[in-house]
C-alpha cells in the first residue's frame, strides 16, 4: 500500500477530494493530514473521513526537527501540499526528493512566489485582465512555487468575470486533476 501524507492550512476542499478519491483504493491510502493551523477546516474534513490528523507549530517545522522526524518515521511515498501556505524547509525537501508535490491556482511561472496564494492569485489575474488562468501541479523545492512542473490545465477568464466564479473554475480543475496526477505519480 502506497502512503500519502497531506499538508493543508485552510479549508481543505482539495484534501477532502483526495481522501475521498483514494478511500476505497487497494493501492493508495491517505495516512495523515497535517496542518500548521489549528483552526483549519481541513482538519475537520479529514477527521470526519477517518483520517488521522496532527497540528504542528512553526518551531517543530523549522527549528527542532520534529515534523521531519515524524515524516521520516511515517515513510510516506508522497507528501501532498493541498492549500499549504508555509515554505517547506530545506531539510524536509532534501529528505524527500521528488516526493513532495504542490498545487498552485494559476499557470506558473506567472502569479507565483511568496505571498501569492488563494484569493491574492485570483485578484492579480483579474486585475491584469488575463484571458486565461489555470492550475499547476509541481514538485516542491526550497523556493515558493519553483519546483519542476508536472501538470497544468487551463480555464478561460471571461470579460467581467468575478473572483467567485474564477475560484469555482479553478477548484473544479483542481478537484478533477490533482488526485489523478497523484495516482500517476504513485503508479
Ligand atoms: C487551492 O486553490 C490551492 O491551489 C491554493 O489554495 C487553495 C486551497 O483550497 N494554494 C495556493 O495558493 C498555494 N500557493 P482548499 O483549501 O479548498 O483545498
Amino acid at each position: 500500500m502506497k502512503k500519502i501524507i497531506v499538508l493543508a492550512s485552510g479549508s481543505g476542499s482539495n484534501a477532502e477530494n483526495i481522501i475521498k478519491y483514494f478511500k476505497d483504493s487497494a493501492n493508495v491510502k491517505v495516512s495523515y493530514l497535517l496542518s500548521n493551523n489549528p483552526d483549519a477546516y481541513a482538519l475537520k474534513r479529514a477527521e470526519s473521513l477517518g483520517v488521522n490528523t496532527m497540528v504542528f507549530s512553526r518551531e517543530s517545522f523549522y527549528n527542532n526537527g520534529e515534523v521531519l522526524k515524524f515524516l521520516l518515521g511515517s515513510q510516506p511515498d508522497l507528501i501532498v501540499l493541498a492549500g499549504f501556505l508555509w515554505l517547506v524547509p530545506q531539510d524536509i525537501v532534501k529528505a524527500f526528493p521528488d516526493r513532495i508535490v504542490n498545487i498552485h491556482p494559476a499557470l506558473l511561472p506567472k502569479y507565483g512566489g511568496k505571498g501569492m496564494y488563494g484569493d491574492k492569485v485570483h485578484n492579480a489575474v483579474l486585475q491584469n485582465g488575463e484571458r486565461e488562468s489555470g492550475i499547476t501541479i509541481h514538485f516542491v523545492n526550497e523556493h515558493f512555487d519553483e519546483g519542476n512542473t508536472l501538470f497544468q490545465a487551463t480555464c478561460s477568464v471571461e470579460p467581467g468575470e468575478d473572483r467567485a466564479s474564477l475560484v469555482q473554475k479553478i477548484h473544479a480543475l483542481e478537484h478533477t486533476y490533482f488526485p489523478k496526477v497523484i495516482e500517476q505519480l504513485l503508479a
